[in-house]
This record gives C-alpha cells, structure tokens and sequence, in this order.
C-alpha cells in the first residue's frame, strides 16, 4: 500500500467485523481490513459505543429502515457503530498532514460524515447535511470491527490515549447532549429539568451543570440512575415513579414552573410531563427519537404557555468541550460506562441496551480487547 503505517503495529488482511443483513440480522464474520487512500486513516477500534440508536435500528424501527412515508436511511452489508475512538495505524498521503496528527494518536470521528456540498453544509449546518451519510449506518462502515477507516470527508478530534477506551467513546453522546444543552440558552436563574437519565440525560446534566444555572432537576425512575445524576451535576433528583413531578417542580419554583426542559427519554409521555411542568415562556428542548408518534395537547405552546421548542440533533461544535470534561475526570466515568464487551458478543451488548429493567448506563464493544494504555 502507499500509505504510511505504523512501525509498531502491523496491520492483517482481514478483520473480525459485525455486519448488518437487516433487521435482527447482524453477524460477525470477517471483511478485509480496509486500506486508506489520499487522505483517509485507518484507525485500530479502541472501544465503540452501543447507543438507542443502535438498537432502535436492529429492531428495524421506521427511522432506519423507511415507512408509509420515509424511505430506508440505514443500509445493509454495512458495519454499524458510530460512537468510536481508535488508534492512527495507518494512513494515506496527506491526511497525518490535513488533520495534524501522526501515526499512533488517539482520534475520536464524528458520527455525521457530511458531503460539504449541500445547502445545509454550505451554511454551516453541517449536521443536518442532506445527504446525512452517517458511520455505521449510511455510507460509511461504522466501528464494530477491529479496524475502520476514517474518509476525507470526516471531522476527527484528538483524545488522550491515557483513557479507557469506552470513556474516551463516551464523548460522542457527551457532545450530542451538550449540543442540546447549547440549544436550551441556559440563563443563572433558570431551574433547568432534564427528563431520563440515560447516557444522552446524565450528559445533559454535566453539560447544563457547566452553564451553572440556579437549579438542574434530574427526572428517572431507575433510583441507581437518579444517584448518577446527582454525581453529574444534578441539585435534585425526582423519581417520577414515587412523586409528583409536575407538583414538586412547581412547589420549587414559587407554583410557576421550570425554565428549561431537556427531553432525553425517547418516551412519549415525557413529552406531555415537560409541558406540563413548564412555566409560561419556558424553552422545551426535544433530544429524544420515538419509537412511536407522540400526540400532546398542543395548544399549551400557543395559547397557554408561549413556549419555544427547539429541536436539537447531534453534537456539533461541543466535540472539544466534552473531550475536556472527560479528560479533566468531571464525569463520573466507571459509575457511567457499566459494561464492556469483546466484539464476539456484540449480541449480549445490544441485548444488555435493550433490557428494559435498567442494568445499564453505558454499554460499549472494545473490538481489540483491552489495550495496555487504558489499564
Ligand atoms: N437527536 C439525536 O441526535 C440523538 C442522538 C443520540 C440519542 N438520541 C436519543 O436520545 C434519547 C435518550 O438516549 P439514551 O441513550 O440516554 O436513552 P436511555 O434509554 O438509555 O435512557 C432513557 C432514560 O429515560 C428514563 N425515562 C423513561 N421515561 C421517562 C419519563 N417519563 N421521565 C423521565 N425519565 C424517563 C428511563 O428510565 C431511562 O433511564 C433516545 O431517544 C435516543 O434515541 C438522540
Ligand atoms: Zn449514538
Ligand atoms: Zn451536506
């Protein structure tokens, strides 16, 4: 190959890798490790995260894989996982050069592999790219493989190498999250409400907790969770199962209701809770994806509240801030991440998200075991 490689570390033909079939059809066979051309890496996979997403696309939720009015966005014979760090083993011309890295550095990709061309990329909203071709899922072999190469087209950020590979992962739903929190435009006084406390939840904490609002109410109704929030920067944590949440956040905030509502649950009837609990003005941040369609009184945003609802979708431009706040220890990292798997049970790992009883916060693959620096 013309690429530069890595001295340390030579690299196979071939590569233990999960692939997608279709819908709870995903096996690990083995794809030849790709090589990278003019400007692309190769990364040897650190760790990958298995998010909701993940597995709302292996059930073949109608997002992924198209409906009555959505066409498939998710592609089969493709290798998913889109929340990833790896080691620079190899690369083509230039790209050490374009990205400012060398052979051996840790990166972290940004799951959005965005086209530059279209309207939305033309104007700086990258994220919401047209084309959306997205690690994992559309266009490009995610990292739930022992190697992945990272195209020209990607946004990768550095990352110590010091840390355990899934900690260093977690700075993909920790950006997603703080991009929500930017979106909520949090003010001192605000008594900030985050609903679930799931990875994308206890992010929103920590992320909220930096723009030091008066009060952040963390919402669950798993008590280990509403613990973890509380270690992420929550004030107070309502188990929505046992209390009143409407009435407690209400009795908090002199009977009018909270400032900011962040939405992190993927439940419909988190919907209806924030704009209940709400006061009149208040901003309403939807991070949440459904399974199903949520129906809400919709006038509370109109005549009842003037509400503003604002929708927020990946992580851009928090990539950097979330890499400090884990590389700096803010987070509660080894509560966070609960379970690490070798690729061979990518099965157990997308079971250990699905299970509904809430064993779990962060569950992540580390495709070449673990590596030497992370212990
Ligand atoms: N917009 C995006 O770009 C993007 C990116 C990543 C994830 N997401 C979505 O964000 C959502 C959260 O992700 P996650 O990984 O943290 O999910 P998760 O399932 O791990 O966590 C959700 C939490 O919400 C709690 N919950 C359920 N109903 C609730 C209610 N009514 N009030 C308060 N808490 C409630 C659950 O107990 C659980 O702890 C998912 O829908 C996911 O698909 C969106
Ligand atoms: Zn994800
Ligand atoms: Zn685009």
């Amino acid at each position: 190959m013309s690429a530069e490689t890595s001295s340390a570390h030579s690299i196979p033909d071939s590569m233990r890798a999960v692939v997608v079939y279709g819908p709870e059809d995903y096996r690990i066979e083995d794809r030849p490790v790709p090589t990278p051309g003019p400007g692309e890496l190769l990364l040897r996979t650190d760790a990958v995260g298995v998010c909701a997403s993940d597995l709302k696309c292996y059930h073949g939720a109608e997002k992924f894989w198209g409906g009555e009015y959505k066409e498939a966005w998710a592609e089969r014979d493709r290798i998913p996982g889109h929340e990833f760090v790896g080691t620079i083993v190899a690369a083509g011309d230039g790209a050490l050069d374009t990205r400012g890295v060398a052979l051996g550095d840790r990166i972290a990709c940004e799951q959005i592999v965005p086209c530059w061309e279209c309207l939305y990329c033309e104007r700086g909203g990258y994220w919401m790219c047209e084309v959306h071709d997205m690690f994992g899922f559309k266009g490009f072999d995610g990292a739930m493989a022992e190697y992945v190469l990272v195209p020209t087209r990607a946004l990768t950020h550095r990352v110590s190498s010091e840390l355990p590979g899934e900690h260093a992962a977690f700075s993909e739903p920790l950006s997603c999250a703080m991009h929500a929190v930017e979106r909520a435009q949090i003010e001192f006084r605000d008594t900030v409400v985050v609903a679930g406390a799931g990875p994308i939840g206890l992010s929103a904490i920590a992320g909220a907790r930096q723009k030091n609002p008066l009060r952040i109410v963390a919402l669950d109704m798993v008590p280990e969770k509403l613990e973890l929030a509380k270690a992420c920067g929550a004030d107070v944590a309502i188990n929505f199962a046992e209390q009143d949440a409407v009435a407690e956040i209400k009795k908090m905030t002199g009977g009018y209701g909270a400032d900011v509502y962040i939405e992190a649950t993927g439940h419909p009837s988190a919907v209806s809770q924030g704009l209940n609990l709400l006061r009149k003005f208040g901003r309403f941040i939807e991070y949440s994806v459904f399974k199903e369609k949520v129906s809400v009184d919709w006038s509370i945003i109109s005549d009842d509240k003037e509400l503003d609802v604002l929708g927020a979708h990946l992580g851009p431009h928090c990539w950097p801030a979330a890499i400090k706040l884990i590389e700096r220890g803010t987070l509660p990292m080894e509560q966070i991440c609960t379970h690490q798997y070798p690729l061979e049970q990518f099965q157990e790992a997308l079971d250990k998200v699905g299970d509904s009883s809430g064993s779990s916060v962060k569950v992540s693959i580390l495709p070449n075991g673990r590596q030497p620096a992370a212990e």
